[in-house]
């Protein structure tokens, strides 16, 4: 089944171009001037759009088991949803309960993964060690293709790794050629203002950031580049929300260490005045941790995107409805965190970024997908629009206007954190594996019919690490 995707502007990380996009057997096949439609195929029509490869959210929790409840966005609903914001991958989360074998987690989620109607791939939290962790994490990268690991550095009690697991866990991934990611926020000063705050009667959402402020982000940033430069591994620190961490990244990449900052589509929108609207259902909707920060903030973080310094953006979609949220009605600490977004990421940052001057088309489709396909080494299979890569594609109108709502919105979850955002640039087509999937409002797609996709670990690059790190062993001196 072939598909023409004709007269558009191509827009890939490092140039645009006028030209047709052939697609046939789920791979593109031709990217030309004046291509032809073999005889069958669909043509879709891309005059005065731009085919620009599909979305990659690196950061999306589906049906994630968290805080007492599971997030209500499924694996088919929410890359459905993906779909019809123009991203055609996911990379979620196997996220094992403290003592779980990592390697059952792992296939548990691949199981709830197998209805997924786009690709997705998984990152594999750590949440505690010992020898058998060390030894599942290399069948995991061997294995069973993934080549990155996470590390909450908060929720004490729960998944929180502490030092002890992030030393263990960041060496064991440079022998294996994977990258070590973390949430980083300090975990042990977040469950102390929590119980401070508690006590002194500020009991509701209100109290969400003040137990969360940006220092102890920028904290739990610093110390695991720290970690991660001693023990010489590159890492990957995800939703970024604040400028302290930001500024910890800046400063480690200046010094020449390799560490990446993603920052959500929420964190450069939405401020923490939200967490004290009048109507709990409202303020309880945007409790997520890291929380909405002061403008102050998400200037810092537009800042960190147009100089390079941050390198993705993600969604850390985790939805739960109003019913969910209700359990911390009383105690602002049993709130599950967690907002959605994956459907709207790409048109909140064209309008917010491309639309204001602050990013390119070119750095627009580096943060929404060739980034994040270069660090989890899937490029050029995604994250391109080139010969033999996946034809995973989305074409963007920039003329088309929308209002975003939960009241047409694919997402499942009841409120929507962008709801009554005026957008200016949205997809007009999405193809998953060179099919139609999307198309004018239409959603057209097939349970099941997205892919695991290995992720292989970096071999070469990390070779030259490893050599480096026992170059730099000490001698003992003889006496
Ligand atoms: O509040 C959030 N972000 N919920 C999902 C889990 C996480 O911390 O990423
Ligand atoms: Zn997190
Ligand atoms: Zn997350």
């Amino acid at each position: 089944m072939s598909v023409l995707i004709k007269g558009g502007t191509v827009v890939n990380a490092e140039q645009s171009l006028r030209a047709d996009v052939l697609c046939d057997n789920g791979l593109i096949i031709a990217v030309g001037r004046d291509l032809d439609a073999p005889s069958g195929a669909t043509v879709v029509d891309a005059g005065g759009q731009y085919v620009m490869p599909g979305g990659i959210d690196p950061h999306t929790h589906m049906q994630l088991p968290f805080m007492g409840t599971i997030a209500s966005e499924d694996f088919e609903s929410g890359t459905a949803a993906g779909l019809a914001g123009g991203t055609t991958m996911i990379i979620d989360f196997v996220i094992p309960g403290p003592q779980q074998n990592i390697i059952e987690a792992y296939h548990q989620w691949r199981e709830w993964a197998e209805k997924s109607v786009s690709d997705y791939s998984f990152h594999v939290a750590i949440t505690w060690w010992d020898d058998s962790v060390h030894d599942d994490m290399g069948t995991l990268v061997r294995d069973y293709g993934v080549n990155s690991f996470k590390h909450f550095m908060a929720y004490k009690g729960a998944i929180m790794a502490d030092d002890e697991i992030l030393v263990n866990s960041f060496a064991r991934s440079l022998e294996l050629g994977a990258i070590p990611t973390v949430h980083a926020e300090n975990g042990e000063l977040v469950f102390r203002l929590q119980k401070e705050l508690y006590e002194k009667g500020i009991t509701g959402p209100e109290a969400h950031p003040l137990s969360r402020p940006p220092e102890c982000e920028g904290e739990a940033a610093n110390r695991a580049i720290r970690i991660a430069e001693v023990l010489k591994v590159p890492l990957y620190i995800v939703h970024n929300s604040c400028r302290q961490s930001l500024e910890a990244i800046t400063r480690a990449r200046n010094e020449g260490q390799r560490v990446f900052g993603e920052v959500l589509a929420g964190h450069l929108m939405i401020d923490d005045s939200i967490y004290r609207h009048e109507d709990f259902e409202v303020a309880a909707a945007h409790v997520m941790s890291p929380p909405f920060r002061s403008s102050e903030h998400q200037d810092a973080l537009w800042r960190g995107l147009q100089s390079g310094n941050l390198q993705t953006t993600a969604t850390d979609h985790c939805c739960f409805c109003a019913d969910q949220k209700a359990a911390g009605k009383d105690d602002f600490r049993l709130i599950p965190n967690g907002t959605g977004g994956v459907e709207n990421r790409m048109e909140v940052l064209w309008h917010h970024g491309v639309g204001t001057g602050r990013l390119t088309m070119n750095e627009f489709v580096k943060v929404t997908s060739t980034n994040a396909a270069q660090i989890f080494n899937i490029y050029p299979r995604k994250g391109s629009i080139s010969v033999g890569a996946d034809a995973d594609i989305v074409v963007w109108d920039p003329e088309a206007t929308k209002t975003i709502s939960t009241k047409t919105d694919h997402q499942n979850v009841d409120y929507n954190i962008f709801e009554g955002m005026e957008i200016k640039g949205c997809p007009s087509h999405t193809l998953s594996q060179g099919k139609v999937v999307y198309a004018n409002g239409e959603l057209t797609v097939e349970r099941g019919a997205g892919r695991y996709v290995d992720r292989p670990p970096f071999a070469a690059y990390y070779d030259a690490l490893q050599k480096q790190a026992s170059l730099a062993e000490p001698v003992a001196v003889k006496r």
